[in-house]
């Protein structure tokens, strides 16, 4: 190759790469089937948000894993559902008043009976799926509101080199667009579970990559608008092959949430 040749072969590269970092769909979520996202990880089978759950979702083949996240005392992120350990571990009291070494005291396995689990934090989710799966986290801001949390976030997801691999949900629509003045390049996702009049007004404002409906309010007409107009759809939690059907034949869903990944396979 000559060097006229092998300039403009270079910048011809470079302009390919360039187009594709700028496109919002980028690779990692260009895909024409419906994903399938592992609703708190393999939930059905192993404790929700739990490392083992998000293990068995990378081995059984999902696409996403969907985990919930909170701050703790000393503002460390952590990955729960709930805003208090009650239900999920042996002990009791809110996420934000223990430190990361408190919380790591209790026992996270619930009613699974395998054997002691640690809550995870969200670099430990990070270090086994970083580059594996795609992740959907979402940000549990209410009724607690965790001061910093998307700053911490975006540096998180930096460090694993996960930016591109992440779409951040949340029913705080705040938090969304915090997220996108800390990096406007982040994938954010509009979570709800019913509508209201201004829906496309907000979407567009808050510049989101995705909707996250409730499984009833999957099935309405501004969905197909979402869609046609580009917005990914990512409603949750399809519990039978009833609902996958019925979410599948819409033409507007891009992923289902389920708790049960068997019900891909079936
Ligand atoms: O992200 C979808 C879904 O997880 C939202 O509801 O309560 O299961 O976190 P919840
Ligand atoms: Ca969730």
């Amino acid at each position: 190759m000559n060097k006229f040749y092998l300039k403009n072969y270079v910048a011809f590269i470079k302009l390919c790469n360039q187009v594709r970092m700028a496109h919002p769909d980028n690779h990692y979520f260009m895909t024409d089937r419906i994903l399938k996202i592992a609703h708190r990880g393999y939930s059905e089978k192993y404790p929700e948000n739990t490392i083992p759950a998000f293990i068995k979702a990378i081995e059984f083949g999902a696409d996403m894993i969907e985990f919930d996240i909170h701050l703790s005392r000393d503002g460390r992120i952590v990955v729960i559902h709930d805003d208090s350990i009650d239900r999920t571990s042996n002990g009791t009291g809110m996420v934000k008043d223990f430190t990361l070494n408190e919380l790591r005291e209790y026992d996270y396995s619930f009613n699974f009976g395998k054997g002691m689990i640690q809550i995870p934090t969200l670099e430990e989710v990070l270090e086994l799926s970083a580059g594996k799966i795609l992740l959907n986290i979402e940000i549990k801001n209410c009724p607690n509101n965790y001061a910093g949390i998307e700053k911490e976030l975006v540096e998180t997801l930096t460090k694993f080199d996960s930016i591109e691999s992440a779409v951040i949900s949340s029913f705080d629509h705040h938090s969304l667009l915090r997220m996108k003045g800390i990096n406007r390049n982040i994938k954010t996702g509009m979570l709800y579970d019913s509508l209201w009049i201004k829906f496309r007004e907000e979407i567009r404002e808050l510049d989101v990559y995705s909707l996250h409906p409730g499984i009833d309010s999957a099935y309405t007409s501004e969905l197909k608008w979402a869609s046609d107009a580009g917005y990914k759809i990512y409603p949750w939690v399809a519990k039978s092959r009833k609902d996958m059907d019925l979410l599948a034949g819409t033409g507007w869903v891009h992923g289902i949430m389920v708790n049960d990944l068997r019900l891909f396979r079936q």
